[in-house]
Formats: C-alpha cells, sequence, structure tokens
C-alpha cells in the first residue's frame, strides 16, 4: 500500500512494482506468500461455512435472494479454474459442461436450486482439486509479464472473489432459520462510551478542495478502484461514528416510518407495500426491540451501529435528522485524506495493514463493535470505525471513475453501472482484510437489507 498523489497517472494495468507493495514488500516471494495466505485464508472460512450444516441444509434455499450455499462453494472453484488455470496457465477445462451451472449471469439465484448442481461431496472435492493445481501454478509463475499477472493481480482477485464469497455465505446464514451453527467472540475494542468520557466529538469537518480519489498502485485493487484521479469536494461536517440502533430507534419512535415526507418516493412504496416498520430482523416484544442474529434472538443493543437497512431507510434516518447521506467522494475523503501532507492513505489509519486493534474484519466476531469503538482505527481527521463494522450506503449512484477501463471482466463492475445500484463503502465485520481498503467500492440495490448495511450522515458547511 503507499501514499498516491494526484500526478500517478499509471494505467490500471500496468501496476507492478509499484509504490511499496500491500506492506509485505515488492519482491515476487512476497506476493507469493501473500496470495497463498490470502487464499488459504479464504478457504479456511468457506470450510468454517459450510461444515458446521448438513448436506440438505447446504442444497437448500433459505431465502430467494440467495443461493444454496453448495452453489457459493462450486462457484468458487470454476470461477478460480476459469481464471487461474485456463486463463493464467493455459489448461483446457476440466468440467465444460458445469461452467454454465456457476455463470451468475446465466441463471438468476432463485433459479439456482433447481439446476443439476454439484452434490456437496462432488463441490468440495471440486474446488479442493482445482486448487491444489492453483497453489501448483503459485510455486512456479512468474508474478509480473502480463496484465494478470502483474503483482500477482489474478490470485490476489480470485482470493478476494472467495472472501466476497464468505461474506455473501454468512447472510445466508443470517437468513437461514432455525438454531444457531456459528458463534464467535464478542468485539472486545478499546470503546470510549464505557468510561463516559473521552468520546468522539458526533462530527468533524472535513475542509474543501481536491483530493486524490481511487487508486492506480495498489496491486489488488480491482477495476472500478481504478484510476486514481483528483476528486474535488465542498467542506462538509461528517459523523465520526456509524449511526446507532438507539437513534434509530428515536425515528422509529417519532414514527419514522408513518411519514411519507421522510422517505424517497420508492422507499416509501417498499415501506408501504411490505409493511416496513423497523431494521430487518427486529421485532417488537413486550415493548422492547429484539433482533435475530445467526439463529439467536436478543435485545437490540442500543449503542452498536444500525445494521441490515435498506438504503432508502439510511436517506429517510438523514432526513428526518437534518441531515443527508455522504456522497462517495466524501466518504473516501474522510477515509483517506491526510491534510497534513494533502496526499491519501490507503486507510483511515494510514498505510499499514488491518490490524485486529483497527478495526472489525474478517469474521472476527459476528457483529459491529460499539459505535465510539476502535480509536486506533481513526482517521487522520478523527472519524472512526469508517473500515469494518458496517458497510456504509453513500448518497452515489455507482459510476465509473474517469479514465475506467473494465479488467479482466465486464460483468464484474461495468455491468452494474449506472443508476440503479447505489455505493457502500468501508466493509462490514463479514469481510476480509484483503477484500476491504479505503478505495474499495461495493454496491447494491437500493431496497436490499439483507446485507450487513449501516451508514453514518453528513451535512454541509
Ligand atoms: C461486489 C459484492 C457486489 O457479490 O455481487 C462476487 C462481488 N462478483 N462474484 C457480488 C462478486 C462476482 C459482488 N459485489
Ligand atoms: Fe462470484
Amino acid at each position: 500500500m503507499s501514499i498516491e498523489d494526484i500526478d500517478d497517472t499509471t494505467g490500471p494495468l500496468t501496476n507492478t512494482n509499484t509504490g511499496t507493495g500491500t506492506g509485505t514488500g515488492t519482491t515476487d516471494d512476497l506476493l507469493r506468500e501473500r496470495a497463498h495466505a490470502e487464499l488459504a485464508a479464504a478457504r479456511t472460512r468457506t470450510a468454517g461455512l459450510t461444515d458446521v450444516v448438513s448436506d440438505p441444509d447446504l442444497t437448500a434455499q433459505h431465502s430467494p435472494l440467495m443461493s444454496p450455499l453448495v452453489w457459493d462453494l462450486a462457484h468458487i472453484g470454476n470461477q478460480e479454474e476459469l481464471w487461474l488455470l485456463r486463463r493464467v496457465e493455459g489448461r483446457e477445462a476440466m468440467r465444460p459442461e458445469i461452467d454454465p451451472l456457476y455463470d451468475a449471469f446465466q441463471h438468476p439465484r432463485s433459479e439456482r436450486p433447481s439446476l443439476p448442481l454439484l452434490g456437496p461431496a462432488e463441490a468440495r472435492r471440486y474446488a479442493a482439486e482445482v486448487r491444489g493445481r492453483v497453489l501448483d501454478l503459485l510455486e512456479r509463475t512468474p508474478l509480473e509479464g502480463t496484465p494478470l499477472l502483474d503483482g500477482g493481480f489474478a490470485f490476489g482477485m480470485i482470493a478476494q472473489h472467495e472472501q466476497q464469497h464468505d461474506e455473501t455465505m454468512l447472510i445466508t446464514h443470517q437468513l437461514r432459520a432455525g438454531p444457531p451453527v456459528l458463534a464467535a467472540p464478542d468485539p472486545d475494542a478499546p470503546w470510549d462510551g464505557a468510561a463516559g468520557n473521552g468520546l468522539p466529538a458526533p462530527e468533524v469537518l472535513v475542509p474543501g478542495g481536491v483530493f486524490t480519489m481511487g487508486t492506480s498502485t495498489e496491486p489488488w485493487a480491482l477495476d472500478n478502484e481504478r484510476p486514481a484521479h483528483p476528486r474535488e469536494t465542498e467542506p462538509f461536517f461528517i459523523d465520526t461514528v456509524p449511526v446507532t440502533n438507539a437513534a434509530f430507534q428515536a425515528f422509529i419512535e417519532d414514527g419514522g416510518y408513518t411519514e411519507p415526507r421522510w422517505w424517497a418516493a420508492e422507499g416509501w412504496e417498499q415501506v408501504r407495500r411490505h409493511g416496513i416498520g423497523a431494521p430487518l430482523f427486529w421485532h417488537r416484544e413486550g415493548g422492547q426491540w429484539l433482533r435475530r442474529r445467526f439463529g439467536v434472538t436478543e435485545p437490540v443493543p442500543p449503542e452498536e451501529p444500525v445494521l441490515h437497512v435498506s438504503w432508502y431507510e439510511a436517506d429517510a434516518w438523514a432526513r428526518w435528522a437534518g441531515r443527508r447521506l455522504p456522497t462517495e467522494a466524501e466518504w473516501e475523503k474522510a477515509a483517506r485524506y491526510r491534510p497534513e501532507t494533502g496526499q491519501s492513505a490507503g486507510y483511515p489509519w494510514g498505510d499499514a495493514d488491518p490490524t485486529p486493534d483497527r478495526a472489525n474484519l474478517g469474521q472476527r466476531h459476528l457483529r459491529p463493535a460499539r459505535a465510539g469503538s476502535y480509536p486506533a482505527g481513526a482517521s487522520a481527521l478523527g472519524v472512526r470505525q469508517l473500515i469494518g463494522d458496517v458497510w456504509e450506503w453513500t448518497a452515489s449512484d455507482f459510476l465509473p471513475y474517469p479514465g475506467f477501463r473494465a479488467f479482466p471482466y465486464r460483468e464484474y463492475s461495468e455491468v452494474f453501472f449506472g443508476p440503479a445500484h447505489k455505493v457502500l463503502r468501508g466493509g462490514s465485520f463479514a469481510v476480509a482484510p484483503a477484500a476491504c481498503r479505503g478505495t474499495f467500492r461495493n454496491w447494491d440495490l437500493p431496497v436490499r437489507r439483507q446485507i450487513f448495511s449501516g451508514f453514518r450522515t453528513a451535512r454541509d458547511v
């Protein structure tokens, strides 16, 4: 990870050995080690998410919004085979007949359970066989010379792809009915609220002017994060912590879900049609708000960032509070801009890799940490929990940066550009550290609530 300035115009496909690597150096061996470690970490988590349920549970569809877990399992192997064994190594397809089953564009999620998918044992065997060949390839292949190999990009892309599906599979677990099968310790990060003092200011002023958005040097950054480019913002205020459950409850109690004036038209329509009156997975019992979280019903914790809200709910809350969602550029500036140098860092805290004391990432915990946690992860301007905990909805549509080039395939980002999708930033507790950075862009439909989504707000000066 390197500090970037606006003079850096390195193209998206010529990113080898610029900067100082991703915190592990630039040599071939270190890239190889990092790729190996991330592929292994992803597979460990994939196994953890799929070994805890029975075969019928793996092949069942727990929600029409999600694939059966066994689909994710074979899709992970299929993408890995496609990009690393076929495109990079030049091998023939191992099982050409299964490709259409695992092409996300040929079958919507709701249809996937009726496909002749590989069974659990077959899917595991296929993914393991692909992985064995990939590790062999990783030992011998040069990590430069073609755009896919430069900086180990294809290996990093595939590790991130599996890690992204590990988050998708965790969402499936959250939607799944029945007793809990997953467990993790609660976050233990320092939290200022405990002492009742030293709390971060509720908002900070981010100065107006140009900053560098996106990256051209981060070797494993995906196409939509590229290239680095100057972006101007007006000065603005932004919340130092995400909006909490307690703050969201105040909106509910104030009749927020019954007041059309807070809602965008399509959001109001969704609220009315589905009778929505609280974040997904919440229900009221005996005057108390409870939530279901991975099979456990528990009181809604007031200090935790609100989770499982749609873009429309976030937008309505902000309007009710006399505020607004930050734009994507504002979010990134709050996260990366260093006033003392004028440059953009890789993460809020600087250029070092994420560590457990800086951010709640990687499914180490199965919930966000309380708002006001992770002082070590604060940005230069004092904004906390930008990385990890909850994905943060932004006001922005998912659009290409100036100079965007689809790489290595149009279906990763390009086909989703446009006003239908809103950008989410920062990553949730379910995101792996290697699949999350100050420049990382996620997107979804504004009606979606099953994702690990929350928000913070901003306002004009
Ligand atoms: C970036 C999370 C929107 O899950 O649809 C996985 C990631 N792309 N396989 C998604 C992805 C292809 C993508 N998101
Ligand atoms: Fe995928």
